[in-house]
Formats: C-alpha cells, structure tokens, sequence
C-alpha cells in the first residue's frame, strides 16, 4: 500500500503570499507531482496547517484544489488552524462526539488514526482527556495502528521548537498511551516542524514531513526563535507492506537536470582510465 504525507500547506486567501512564496501554487505542484507519478496511491494525508490565518476563503481554496483529485484524501486540522471555520466549510468532514476533528479508518486491516492535536489560540499542541479517551478507544479496538497528528508529541532537542511541541502537562499521557499499546502500532506521523525527522518514541517509529512551504533548520541552542529558510519543499511516501513501512522523501519542485546512469553497473573503471 502507497499513502502520501503532506503537512503544513498554510494556504492563504489567494493572491496572498505566505513567507514569501505562493503556497496554493505550491500545493498544485505536489498535487499534479502525485497524480502524475503516484497514481496507485490508496491516500494523500495532510496533517494540518491546512490554512496559515484559519480563513474560509483558504479552507475553499482547499476545497477547490482537491476537488478533481482520484485519491481520496483525508485531513487534520493544526495550530494555524480554526476549527470551527475549516468545519464549516468542509461540512460533511467527520467529528468525535466531543467535536474534535478526530477520524479513523481502516485500510487493509490496518486502522489508520487521525488525531486533532490543536488547543484554542496557542501552536503547541493538546491532549485532552476527552481525546485521550477517543485515542484510548481507537487503540484498544484495533490489531494494527497507524497515528497521524499534526504536531509532535515529543520533545525534539530543538528548543524553540519544543516550546511548541504537545504542552508538556498533556505528554505523560500521550506517551503512556503509546507505550501501552506500541506493540500494535507500526508508526506515528506528523508534521508542525517543518523538517524531515525520524526517530523512536515510547517503542513506536516516527517521522515527521517537510512542509510544501518554507523549510525549518535545526538549531541545537536558540530558545526562542524558530529559524527557517525557503529551501526545496517536499512530500513523503509511505509504502507500508503488513506492519513495515518504508519513507521516501520526494523533492517535487526540483527543475535542473537529472543525471541518469546505467543499470549493467559494469563501471569499475574510472571512465579516463577505461579511455587509455
Ligand atoms: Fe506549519
């Protein structure tokens, strides 16, 4: 099974640029780069930061870009996002009970998790008892899981970022969670970092996608301020066969050249050597 990661798109009203760069073009452009070389994708998932000002006219702009899409797509909301306006745009989009933007599915045996990991006017991340419970729930009635939030549950030794990781009062619970039942789930997925980041988390794989915006560039010591520069976005692809996964990061903007090389791979000499 082929499934496409896409994270923190921040569409604007368009016409508005965001960090200096057109993000609806740039969303056409991973969009038209799947469909044209992952057609056999059985989902394109976008953690969120859907909208960078939470505003109707981006949430319909959105609407708009997926509209003629074959692969069904499935969304998450994050911390640029409103809530209540992405819903009331996308209408029909499922809830939890508690009307958290928490979703689930299963694809080939395997239940495919989507949490709403967003708090009210703040960009770190929340896990409140009443998704606990649902998050509980999905994990406790499934084989085999698969979790996709938008923000990272875990510290990442970034330390202005981690101030915007999940609230440090929510991750005891969330780990615990996990570790309860990492036996069972193959991967967590996320986006909000703006960065390819992998790592294990309580016995679970994770990773994280670059943004199909502006880039963030680690650093190791600043407390404060979230350093980020507009280097070459990307998208992920996850081929998931049983409980492995592999990820492939996917440069869809790239227009220089693209050196192609032989497939005998008889080039043991050096090609002035092989001259002489
Ligand atoms: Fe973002």
């Amino acid at each position: 099974m082929k499934i496409i990661h896409i994270s923190d798109i921040h569409l604007t009203i368009p016409g508005e640029e965001m960090g200096g760069l057109d993000p609806h073009a740039r969303l056409s452009q991973a969009l038209a780069h799947v469909a044209s070389n992952h057609p056999d994708a059985a989902r394109i998932i976008i953690t969120g930061d859907l909208a960078h000002w939470g505003e109707k006219a981006a949430y319909e702009a959105l609407q708009r870009a997926l509209a003629d899409l074959r692969i069904p797509v499935r969304l998450l909301i994050g911390n640029h996002d409103n809530r209540t306006t992405f819903l009331s745009v996308f209408k029909d989009h499922p809830t939890d009970r508690a009307g958290f933007v928490n979703h689930a599915e299963t694809l080939d045996g395997h239940r495919f998790i989507y949490l709403d990991s967003v708090g009210e006017r703040t960009h770190a991340g929340h896990f409140c008892e009443a998704r606990r419970a649902w998050l509980q729930n999905e994990l406790s009635n499934c084989e085999r899981a698969r979790l996709f939030l938008h923000h990272n549950p875990m510290l990442l030794g970034l330390p202005a970022s981690d101030q915007i990781a999940l609230v440090e009062s929510d991750r005891p619970q969330f780990r615990e969670l996990i570790a309860e039942h990492s036996a069972k789930i193959d991967y967590i997925h996320f986006g909000h970092v703006h960065a390819p980041i992998h790592g294990c988390f309580a016995g679970v794989p994770f990773a994280s996608v670059p943004s199909t915006g502006n880039q963030s560039i680690p650093d190791f010591d600043e407390a404060d301020l979230l350093k980020g520069a507009p280097m070459a976005p990307s998208y992920f692809v996850l081929l998931i066969h049983g409980c492995d996964t592999t990820i492939h990061q996917m440069p869809f903007t790239w227009e220089g050249p693209i050196v192609t090389t032989g497939t005998g791979w008889e080039d043991w000499a050096k090609p002035n050597e092989a001259a002489e």
